[in-house]
């Protein structure tokens, strides 16, 4: 008789509806590739009563979590509910009961998930979470499985579907900030409160990630520098159309000299770098290993199916374990430990868009004040001056050579404080 692999789902939001819906339209496959059958024995569903879109018997459904993390009959806890918490303490209790775990939920372990991998091994059980990384991309187990023989230099993402789509409506249709973000809500691409994704914390979970599975150490989220995209305006887009950019938000990471220098921000990438073309929802990371050289993954970062493909894909993976009986963990995530350390963002070449009031001598104090903090500038370029309560001002926009961004700001504020300066706009990393 086929081994069933029973498996008990914590959430039936989005995702858990995905991750039901992709093992119902292939359980045959799987069944058929892989020897045993996979099934959804529970879920924890707060509301029994609320349409779920789907059809699932209620006979599995539980609103109590522990009749999935104490079932000895259940294998696998899927923990859909995200959060921090509960979402973590369950995990642990899962862990704790001989259970292995697969999560989507990035900002638990991007927390937690040093604690819960030592659990996991503590218990011969494993844990998996490559949905919490750019969705349905299968990322993390290309990192430590096939891409396991490689140092990694770099890895530059864009990891959020919601800024991706916003930044390029407002790039190919010239829209403001405000205008597609409520665009984007009504289609779906966006949360009401849109804060984790616009502000960068999203990706900033995922980028922690992704920096302990490639350069094995830690970079708490609160440590990573992260600015969102609420302060690029259509004069950044135009400047980057006409200039060989596209604008995107990019979670980046890179080893240099035995540190691990990294951030998240709007970055004018070059129309050239294969990240340039990823549109609208679509996410993609970009690795560069020592052996295989330069490597991009290009897919759905979100979405019910993409996601609950990537869910699933755990499943299969940990339920071969444990059909071959044998939950030793060979795969290194978030146990691999290099000695490197995250200092942060590094140098980085920059731009910076400024308004000044239009008058002889205005560009040669900037450039005195750049030159004092010993920045290079690469370019300026200067846009039609119009009146303002009648100033005549004019946006300068200016790119400088590779420069840490602490002594950028220490320039910028000195600059700000002349007053021929009407406002510092923006600052945004520019990508090589
Ligand atoms: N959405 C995506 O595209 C995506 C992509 C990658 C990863 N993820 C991750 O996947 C996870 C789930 O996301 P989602 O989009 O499916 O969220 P969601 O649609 O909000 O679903 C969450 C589910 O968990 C339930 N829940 C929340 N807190 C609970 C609690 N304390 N006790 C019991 N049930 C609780 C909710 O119940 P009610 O419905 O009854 O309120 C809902 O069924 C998150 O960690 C998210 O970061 C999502």
């Amino acid at each position: 008789m086929k081994k069933i692999i029973n498996v008990g789902m914590l959430g039936i939001g989005n995702i858990g509806r995905g991750t039901y819906q992709a093992l119902e339209m292939n359980r045959q496959k799987i069944s058929e590739t892989t020897g045993f059958d996979i099934e959804i024995v529970k879920i924890l569903n707060r509301h029994p009563d609320k349409d779920r879109g789907i059809y699932i018997p209620k006979e599995k459904y539980t609103t109590d979590p522990m009749e999935i993390l104490t079932d000895p009959e259940i294998d696998i806890v899927v923990e859909l509910i995200g959060g921090i918490e509960p979402a973590t303490e369950y995990m642990a209790t899962a862990l704790a009961n001989g259970k292995s775990v697969v999560t989507a939920n990035k900002a638990a372990i991007a927390a937690n998930g040093k604690r819960l991998a030592a659990l996991a091994q503590e218990n011969h059980v494993l844990l998996r979470f490559e949905a919490a990384v750019a969705g349905g991309i299968p990322i993390l187990t290309s990192l430590t499985t096939a891409l396991l023989s490689n140092r990694f230099t770099e890895v530059h993402g864009i990891l959020n579907g919601t800024t991706n789509y916003i930044l390029t409506q407002m790039g190919e249709y010239g829209k403001d900030y405000a205008e597609v973000l409520k665009d984007a809500q009504a289609k779906g691409f966006a949360e009401a409160d849109p804060t984790a994704d616009v502000g960068g914390f999203d990706a900033a979970n995922k980028l922690s990630i992704l920096i302990s599975t490639i350069f094995g150490t830690d970079a708490a989220p609160e440590d990573i520098p992260t600015q969102g995209i609420t302060s690029v305006g259509k004069e950044d887009i135009a400047f980057a159309n006409g200039s060989g950019y596209r604008i995107k938000l990019l979670a980046s990471a890179r080893e240099m000299g035995g540190k691990i220098y990294g951030g998240v921000e709007p970055a004018l990438v070059p129309v050239t770098h294969p990240l340039a073309s990823v549109s609208n929802e679509f996410n993609a990371v970009f690795v560069r290993g020592n052996a295989v050289d330069d490597l991009m993954f290009y897919g759905r970062g979100a979405g019910p199916l993409p996601t609950g493909s990537a869910v699933l894909g755990d499943v299969i993976g940990v339920a071969r374990k444990l059909e071959k009986d044998s939950a030793y963990d060979i795969v290194p995530q978030l146990r691999y430990d290099s000695g490197l350390t995250f200092v942060g963002e590094g140098a980085n070449k920059y731009y910076i868009r400024m308004m000044v009031v239009e008058k002889p001598g205005v560009l040669g104090k900037i450039t005195t004040i750049f030159g004092r903090h010993g920045i290079s500038i690469e370019s300026v370029q200067q846009k039609a001056p119009y009146e303002v309560n009648g100033e005549i001002v004019a946006p300068l926009i200016f790119i400088v050579f590779k420069v840490e961004k602490n002594v950028l700001l220490g320039a910028l504020d000195e600059i700000y404080k002349e007053d021929v300066i009407k406002s510092i706009d923006n600052i945004m990393r520019v990508a090589e």
